[in-house]
């Protein structure tokens, strides 16, 4: 039986972090042998909310890029492309934004949060309220029969279906109404305890330097009521421990999970362990990096065949679509 399609992007706002890497990679790097993966940068929809300062956007899509090479995601088993690239997007967008009634989008969860969290943006663009428009077009481009997301992006794929629903309505039965195929949040938190996020300042990056990663640890919160040295500690309540746990070996985990609540063990000593922890794991990842950053021209070409590849279904799926709207 032919393996089932899924499909997934990321917007180009910044390098790669560890909360990226347990969530969205991890899910993505298991998903490459049992499906015919699509996964992309979506730099058209980092437009929507960045269209005043478009500098950045093509480093990060190469650093995101990179960062997906690093971590295992394979241009032999997946098709790995950049959105702006293939020109079909725009086209389907098009032709989407026809047949989607405003009131979907007007009622969009996400839509309204960003609005009220973006204050200092003027999100009251024709192409922001469009965001989940494209968001379709991207995901029936492919016929993708599932969607890898965190639960941020659910509705945005529930969208989709809806507006997948209404062209085979109009047009005939030609997409696959796609699954939401929800990634589980990682358990680890960004140093200061929050949801790791580049925008809280509070991240590891993937692409850090063995200093960056000692020094970011040691700032890092630990069980709040361990005030001392002295104290006993709580390694269930401390983000430290649940790193130990992701980066640690077993004896490492047990021996803080015993110390710590006797004050055996200082949260300086336990930090440092873990840093050296994370830092080795990050080894592979640091050199592929590095191998990449040496040899952009092979990164060029990777790209470039991810976008041949993800073009010949886009043309193929729009000469489809053309027949059946009778454009
Ligand atoms: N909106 C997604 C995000 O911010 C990125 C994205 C764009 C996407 N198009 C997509 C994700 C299609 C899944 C499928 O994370
Ligand atoms: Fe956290 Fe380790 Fe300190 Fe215990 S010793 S509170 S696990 S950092």
């Amino acid at each position: 039986m032919a393996k089932k399609r899924i499909l997934s992007g990321m917007r180009p706002t910044g390098p790669l972090h560890l909360g990226n890497l347990h969530g969205a990679l991890a899910n993505w790097k298991m998903m490459q042998d049992d499906y015919e993966c699509f996964f992309f940068i979506a730099d058209w929809h980092a437009l929507t909310s960045d269209y005043d300062s478009t500098g950045p956007i093509q480093g990060y899509a190469m650093d995101i890029f990179m960062d997906w090479l690093s971590v295992g995601l394979s241009p032999e088993k997946s098709t790995l492309f950049v959105q702006s690239h293939i020109k079909e997007h725009a086209e389907l967008f098009l032709l989407l934004s026809m047949i989607t009634p405003l009131p979907w989008l007007e009622r969009n969860p996400t839509y309204k949060e960003q609005i009220a969290e973006l204050k200092n943006k003027d999100l009251s663009t024709f192409g922001f309220l469009g965001y989940p428009v494209l968001q379709a077009a991207d995901i029936i481009m492919y016929k993708a029969n599932g969607v890898p997301v965190g639960i941020d992006q659910a509705p945005h794929v529930e969208i989709t279906r809806e507006i997948a629903r209404r062209f085979n309505h109009f047009y005939g039965d030609i997409f696959p109404i796609p699954e939401t195929i929800l990634t589980e949040t990682p358990k680890i938190l960004g140093i200061d305890r929050r949801k790791m996020s580049k925008s809280y300042n509070n991240a590891i990056f993937l692409s850090d330097s063995p200093e960056e990663i000692q020094n970011k640890v040691s700032q890092m919160i630990t069980d709040p009521q361990r005030a001392r040295r002295t104290d006993p500690g709580n390694p269930d309540i401390c983000n430290v421990f649940s790193f130990h746990q992701l980066y640690s070996d077993q004896e490492t985990v047990q021996r803080v999970n015993r110390e710590c609540p006797e004050a055996q063990i200082g949260c300086v000593e336990c930090k440092r362990m873990m840093a050296e922890n994370l830092i080795k794991t990050l080894e592979p990842v640091r050199e592929q990096r590095a191998y990449y950053e040496a040899h952009p021209d092979m990164l060029r070409a990777i790209i470039e065949d991810g976008n041949h590849r993800a073009r010949g279904v886009a043309r193929k799926t729009m000469e489809e679509i053309r027949t059946a709207v009778k454009i």
